[in-house]
């Protein structure tokens, strides 16, 4: 939900053209993020500032940014700063003024680009237009550079305030999730970054070796103690790249610090220090952040031979799926070791009931492997929607664990419910994709999916790995028992095969094809499955309206004669998974009743199964394995489905309209 991009270049001279297009390929890498408006604000000689906001993809705002005078376009910038954004729209429709970076007034004295909800924002409105402030936009990011600027304005008398101290005292003033990059004519050359609940980096990036692998955090700007330590202190020529997400860093530097909530990062004279507020200064257990080092690879973040993500993809799910399970599984002794849960393992083991929190396709994973893990563990599982379960303030206890599944890790609705299960004193699980994400960082234990960066805003790849890690979870918990061994190995063995077989299914892609080109005028479209394969039809049709806008609805196939079945005639296309697991005969049966109907049923069955194929309309055939794998197997034609439905309308798969990659609003 939007995307931040920022970049300070100090005394490594640059023309004015590359600063510009390093904005604006900052910002292509985000668009997942948000593409209703995207700007950017450069430093421009005699005016300033530079200002170009436009409504719709960053490819719109591309067509206009270089329409500026040729001599300013091929100048020399030693130091320079630029901060640029690409939003999904939350208070304000998409349009020009409700795009940002949004500014202080007429003169630009201070400028901001925002990810996340200020909550208090009518309360300061109103305060700011009192002291005759006038406010041009809808959005909630407006009183932001207004209030920065009445804060820079209302000092004590001979009190003067630097940058990062300005920013300190807007943002105890905030309430809300953000993250925010500030950009000034007051204080030209400088920059401050600072979070609370959205993520954002800072990529370092210098010629000479400034060999530090951290920076210490301090409290107060101007009582800085002696181990205070800036990076590049005294100012040596580098480079620095603030982002929402590391893929727009990663082709600049792989060397980044993921900020905390209430990390105040400025650059001032070419370094970078990061101060934190007051309250934190008692409670805080590190003194630093770490540096890091990025494992992601640039060609990880680019399309390929794919025309677009979402197939890319797709079409990886062999390798991320083996990606997940590397390293953890011993094959020649069917044992799974996850290293990032031995030290709860014994915990995980004595729980006395498991709640798995999660939205979206996240969800979907929990409810596609809560059969094995109830299975396995002999305790009950507990699937809930993030939001939902917030709303109720479920109760949790000391002796649950709670395990919270999230592709990106910074869902606000999987994150709200993370926080407030950790103040009721739960074991918290975390199964994310993005390492350093918010839910990674705050949970006890976890697993790393190890997907690879999924990118287009429909998860695919990301799912099946989840599925995979919440198998690999439930094998560690029954392992340890003699009755479940015999289980254990089979899926084990089960999952050595998978890579291969999905494969095969990828293979028949043309099939689906052709299902889609009879598919893609219809109004709607139902997917019925059961026990394992619920899920399915859930992500199903999750994907088939994400991407092509066509209504669709996965329905538990128990529940086909209480009412859903009204819906069956002629007309309906209906795809019905039956596979050969324990709901074989039921699902059967749901395809007698909507054949009775005069339904057509696309069925997804296995290979050989010709009583399936031959009451069936179509019929895609899987390759076999283990039953709470199949599911694993049966996703697949569903996400090809959706994609070429979508590809026939016409439609961009990998940025669907109204959506965003992650949601970090609530
Ligand atoms: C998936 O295709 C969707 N874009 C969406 O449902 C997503 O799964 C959901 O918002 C949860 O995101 P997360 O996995 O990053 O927490």
């Amino acid at each position: 939900m939007c995307g931040i991009f920022a970049y300070l270049n100090f005394c490594v001279p640059c023309q004015r053209q590359n600063v510009y297009e390093i904005l604006l390929r900052g910002l292509e890498r985000l668009e997942y993020r948000g593409y209703d408006s995207a700007g950017i604000a450069v430093d421009y000689p005699e005016e300033g500032v530079h200002i170009v906001r436009k409504q719709g993809k960053v490819k719109m705002l591309r067509g206009i940014v270089f329409d500026i005078e040729k001599a300013e376009y091929s100048s020399i910038v030693s130091t320079h700063v630029g901060i640029a954004h690409t939003r999904w729209a939350t208070h304000g429709e998409p349009s020009e003024r409700n795009s940002h970076p949004q500014s202080s007034g007429e003169d630009n004295s201070f400028m901001v680009v925002h990810n996340g909800i200020i909550t208090n924002f009518k309360d300061i409105k109103q305060f700011l237009e009192k002291e005759n402030y006038t406010f041009t936009s809808d959005t909630d990011t407006e009183v932001i550079p207004k209030l920065t600027h009445y804060i820079y304005h209302h000092t004590e008398e001979g009190e003067t305030l630097t940058f990062p101290e300005v920013v300190e005292r807007v943002i105890s003033q905030l309430e809300g999730a953000f993250a925010l990059v500030f950009k000034s004519t007051v204080f030209p050359k400088q920059i401050v970054a600072v979070k609370r609940g959205s993520p954002l980096l800072v990529g370092i990036k210098s010629e000479r070796d400034i060999s530090m692998d951290k920076v210490n955090i301090s409290y107060r700007q101007r009582q800085s103690s002696g181990d205070d330590r800036a990076f590049n202190e005294g100012g040596q020529s580098a480079e620095y790249f603030f982002a929402s997400d590391a893929s727009a860093l990663i082709e600049h530097t792989d060397r980044v610090i993921y900020l905390e909530d209430d990390d105040i990062t400025s650059i001032v004279d070419g370094s970078l220090r990061i101060n934190r507020l007051q309250k934190h200064a008692k409670t805080d257990e590190t003194a630093s952040r770490q540096i890091t080092t990025l494992r992601l690879q640039l060609q990880q973040i680019m399309k390929g031979n794919y025309s677009t993500f979402m197939e890319k993809e797709i079409h990886e799910q062999p390798e991320s799926i083996l990606n997940t399970m590397r390293g953890r599984i011993d094959f020649s002794t069917d044992t799974v070791r996850l290293g990032g849960l031995i030290s709860h393992a014994s915990a995980i083991k004595r729980c006395r009931r498991i709640i798995v929190i999660a939205s979206g396709t996240s969800y979907n994973s929990g409810v596609a492997t809560r059969q094995l893990l109830e299975e396995l563990s002999d305790v009950p599982v507990v699937i809930e929607l993030g939001s939902d379960f917030l709303d109720r303030l479920c109760p949790v206890f000391r002796d649950d664990v709670c395990i919270f599944i999230s592709q990106s890790g910074e869902t606000a609705d999987t994150l709200n419910a993370l926080r407030y299960c950790k103040s009721r004193g739960a074991l918290l699980v975390g199964i994310t994709n993005t390492v350093g994400s918010a839910i990674s960082r705050e949970t006890d234990c976890g697993i790393h999916i190890n997907a690879g960066p999924e990118i287009g805003v429909a998860s695919t790849k990301a799912y099946t790995s989840q599925i995979v890690s919440m198998v690999m979870l439930s094998v560690m918990i029954g392992s340890d028992r003699i009755s479940k061994q015999k289980r254990c190995t089979e899926i084990v063995q089960g999952l050595k095969e998978l890579p291969d077989l999905i494969r095969r299914v990828l293979k028949k892609d043309h099939e689906i094809l052709s299902l889609a080109k009879e598919l893609y005028d219809e109004k709607s479209l139902l997917l019925m499955g059961r026990g394992y394969n619920y899920a399915t039809c859930l992500e199903g049709a999750l994907k088939v309206k994400e991407v092509s806008y066509m209504h669709s609805e996965g329905i538990l196939s128990g529940e086909l004669k209480h009412g859903p079945l009204a819906l069956v005639d002629e007309n309906m296309p209906c795809v019905i998974v039956v596979v050969k697991d324990n709901t074989y005969t039921k699902c059967h049966n749901a395809l007698q009743q909507v054949k009775a109907r005069q339904g057509r049923p696309i069925t997804i069955c296995e290979e050989g199964d010709s009583d399936v194929q031959s009451m069936s309309y179509r019929s895609f055939s899987l390759p076999s394995s283990v039953d709470c794998l199949m599911n694993i197997l049966a996703v697949i034609p569903l996400q090809l489905l959706s994609f070429h439905l979508a590809t026939l309308k016409g439609l961009d798969v990998d940025c669907p309209r109204n959506l965003a990659k992650s949601v970090t609003t609530e």
